[in-house]
């Protein structure tokens, strides 16, 4: 057969595997052809980015389609389904990691910010949710279920815990903004009884940091990087910052630690791909707490180049903007899909920075986990699963 031959073969090949992408119950394709132009006498401007793009009006939650290759994320069958709620506490914000081996998502509750009971005086709280108990239960019903979360009691040196991964040699890892004058903090915490925790990281040289907010291990090394914003400060219960709001790099096998970008606004969650190769890092800009909203600083994602030799991140550029609040807690899928939390729900773009969906839930997300039963979402007040296809890139380090 010639090359050209095989060609051939293999776009119909393509071609018919497309034609038979099956849309998940409820979810809404998109166009964006069809809204490049309005017209001057269109109702629906937004001009607040808290307002969500819902052309359709489609009751949420459910899932918009805005380029077909979404489908391939999403599988054919993929329902969102709320799997725990508590209208009065954001129990579900940030820090989500999830240990395959136990089937449980730990997270945290919102530090400092709305319905988070949290502050300079008042801890944030640690819980888990049992996966095999979410199994069971969606199992049962085709409704939504809600699943009792249990609330670990870990030691006082763990304070406000924002941002997670793992596990890390068969341990949570946990970054802490820290509370008042208590410092931040990278910590490990045992998954099971009795949830024993030790801090490895409490300071740059005896210099507190701001407020950590996330952390990731770069894939094949041991190495933890983690973003350091002003939003302890920003949201009462943190100090004046002392740093500059910037990227870290630890070493915990040599204890060094170094700054590997900086020129942020508030730069929030950080994720690497599969391959290690490029690092990204949102900056949730236009959020400034007891400063307001500004819609003219970054909702933006950048992408940078990780440095074979140095691990220092090079060559930053715009990977994406979000049009929906601000890019917050962000992980990736095998093929290198990019995932964020975002003003409407979970936000997601292929690897060039082409929005292809959204997990669309009307309402301000945090941040996602990819787990056996599909996709976690953490929405403050509640936590819903999709049972999509893609699979998340591994977070494991032995
Ligand atoms: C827009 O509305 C104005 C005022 O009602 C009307 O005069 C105009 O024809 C409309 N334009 C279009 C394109 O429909
Ligand atoms: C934005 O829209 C809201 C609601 O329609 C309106 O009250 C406000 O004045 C608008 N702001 C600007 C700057 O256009
Ligand atoms: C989305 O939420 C806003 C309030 O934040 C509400 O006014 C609007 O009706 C909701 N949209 C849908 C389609 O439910
Ligand atoms: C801190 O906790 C106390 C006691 O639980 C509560 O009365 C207070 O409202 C909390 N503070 C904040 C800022 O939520
Ligand atoms: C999770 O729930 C299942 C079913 O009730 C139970 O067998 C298992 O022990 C629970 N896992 C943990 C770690 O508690
Ligand atoms: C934490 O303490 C509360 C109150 O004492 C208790 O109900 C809960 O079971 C404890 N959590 C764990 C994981 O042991
Ligand atoms: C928890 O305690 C055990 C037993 O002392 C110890 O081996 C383990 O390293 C501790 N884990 C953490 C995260 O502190
Ligand atoms: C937003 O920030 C810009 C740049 O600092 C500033 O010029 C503008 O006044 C701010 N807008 C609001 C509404 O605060």
């Amino acid at each position: 057969m010639t090359k050209l031959a095989v060609g051939a073969i293999l776009a119909i090949a393509l071609a018919a595997a497309s034609s038979i992408r099956v849309s998940p119950p409820g979810a809404v394709y998109i166009d964006p052809l069809q809204y490049n132009v309005v017209g001057a006498n269109y109702t629906k401007w937004r001009n607040s980015s808290l307002i969500g793009f819902n052309p359709t009006n489609s009751a949420p939650p459910f899932i918009q389609v805005f380029d077909p290759s979404f489908l391939d994320v999403t599988g054919p069958s993929a329902t969102i389904r709320e799997i725990a709620s508590n209208p009065g506490f954001a129990f579900a914000h940030e820090a989500p990691i999830y240990v395959p081996d136990l089937n449980l998502v730990f997270f945290s509750s919102n530090g400092g910010g709305a319905l988070g009971y949290s502050g300079w005086y008042n801890n944030s709280v640690v819980s888990m949710i049992n996966m095999t108990e979410v199994d069971m239960a969606l199992a049962s019903t085709p409704g939504n279920v809600n699943i009792q979360v249990q609330t670990l009691n870990l030691s006082d040196n763990v304070q406000m815990v924002n941002g997670g991964t793992g596990p890390y040699k068969g341990d949570l890892l946990f970054v802490t903004s820290g509370r008042a004058l208590l410092p931040p903090s990278v910590v490990r915490v045992n998954p099971s009884p009795p949830y024993n925790t030790t801090v490895i990281l409490d300071n740059f040289l005896s210099r507190q940091f701001n407020s950590l907010n996330d952390i990731k291990i770069l894939p094949g090394t041991d190495i933890m990087f983690f973003t350091d914003p002003a939003y302890g400060w920003l949201n009462g219960f943190r100090p004046e910052p002392m740093l500059p709001s910037q990227v870290y790099r630890f070493d915990p096998s040599t204890g060094q630690v170094r700054v590997v970008a900086d020129q942020f606004v508030h730069p929030n969650g950080i994720a690497f791909a599969p391959n290690g190769k490029t690092a990204f890092v949102t900056d949730t800009g236009i959020f400034g707490g007891f400063l307001g909203t500004n819609q003219t600083f970054p909702a933006t994602i950048y992408q940078f180049d990780v440095d074979p030799t140095t691990q220092s991140f090079m060559n930053r550029r715009v990977f994406a903007y979000s049009d929906s609040g601000a890019p917050d807690g962000i992980q990736l899928d095998t093929k290198g899909n990019v995932y964020a939390g975002c003003g409407d729900g979970i936000n997601v773009w292929n690897g060039e920075g082409t929005l292809i969906g959204k997990f669309y839930l009307n309402s301000t997300t945090a941040e996602l986990m990819f787990t056996k039963s599909g996709l976690v979402i953490l929405e403050e007040t509640a936590m819903y699963v999709t049972n999509i296809q893609a699979r998340g890139m591994t977070l494991a380090t032995w």
